[in-house]
């Protein structure tokens, strides 16, 4: 059976140990409620390392709505077993193991994630900097891997390991998507049923329409309230908010 670790030490004892010294290990860092982009990224990690681990954690630092986080869905014994023998260790320990200087040490980036995600939700990617900084260092992994559906997020991760020579690989991994073309998220589970079939407009709109603005517009005359829409080098991005539950995605244009 896959261990489920809860504190930093068992891990670090489990990393030491002669099954996994000098292995190559694949690492998925995930705030849990897992579907099937975390599985495609959980496979592609088991198909490249001689070892696979799954974080699970929500990371309250990353999360400036404190609605948002009591809200987060927190699914542990259904992840554990979506993981099952694509991973060899479930990291999931408490906040108080990550976060034992009270948060007094972050990793800020001081430009790109002022924009659109960091625009909208301040602070929003000091925490995930700082967790995945902390998350690398303890699993210490040959490659770590993240989705393109958070593609800011993507970026500041790569441009953080580039900065501060964390000694890992990055893979960027494609969204997957529902047949309807709404990016597989976490978020998704929250929307009622009427929500989840008007949101597959969302990718619609960014894929068809003739400029970002056009997008936008189309958005909220369909009743989304949109947050942003840009084209950024060569990508649209975009946040908006239908049924109560915020939607990111982007697509290349
Ligand atoms: O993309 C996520 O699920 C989170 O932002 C991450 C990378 C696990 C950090 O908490």
């Amino acid at each position: 059976m896959t261990p489920l670790i809860s504190s930093l030490a068992a891990w670090r004892e489990l990393r030491s140990s002669p099954a996994w010294a000098g292995k190559s290990v694949g690492f998925v860092p995930t705030m849990g409620a897992l579907h099937g982009g975390h599985r495609s990224l959980l496979e592609r990690a088991r198909a490249e390392n001689e070892r696979v681990v799954l974080s699970i954690f929500v990371n309250p630092t990353q999360f400036s709505d404190p609605v948002d986080l009591a809200n987060y869905p927190r699914t542990l014994e259904a992840d554990v077993a979506l993981a099952g023998d694509r991973v060899d260790a479930v990291l999931a320990p408490p906040p108080e193991e990550f976060y034992v200087d009270g948060y007094r040490y972050r990793v800020t980036e001081t430009e790109f994630s002022r924009r659109w995600e960091g625009a909208h939700r301040p602070g929003h990617f000091d925490g995930v900097l700082t967790i995945v900084l902390k998350l690398l260092n303890a699993v210490q992994p040959a490659r770590a891997y993240f989705g393109e559906k958070d593609w800011q997020q993507l970026q500041l991760v790569r441009g953080m390991v580039e900065a501060l020579f964390v000694p890992v690989q990055v893979v960027a991994c494609p969204t997957v998507r529902e047949p309807d073309g709404l990016a597989m998220s976490s978020r998704n589970r929250r929307l009622s049923d009427l929500g989840r079939k008007h949101a597959a407009e969302f990718p619609r709109a960014l894929r068809t329409a003739r400029d970002a603005a056009a997008a936008s517009a189309y958005l909220r005359v369909r009743g989304f309230e949109v947050d942003y829409v840009e084209d950024y080098q060569g990508v649209r991005l975009g946040a908006v908010r239908i049924d109560g539950v915020r939607l990111i995605d982007n697509v290349r244009l």
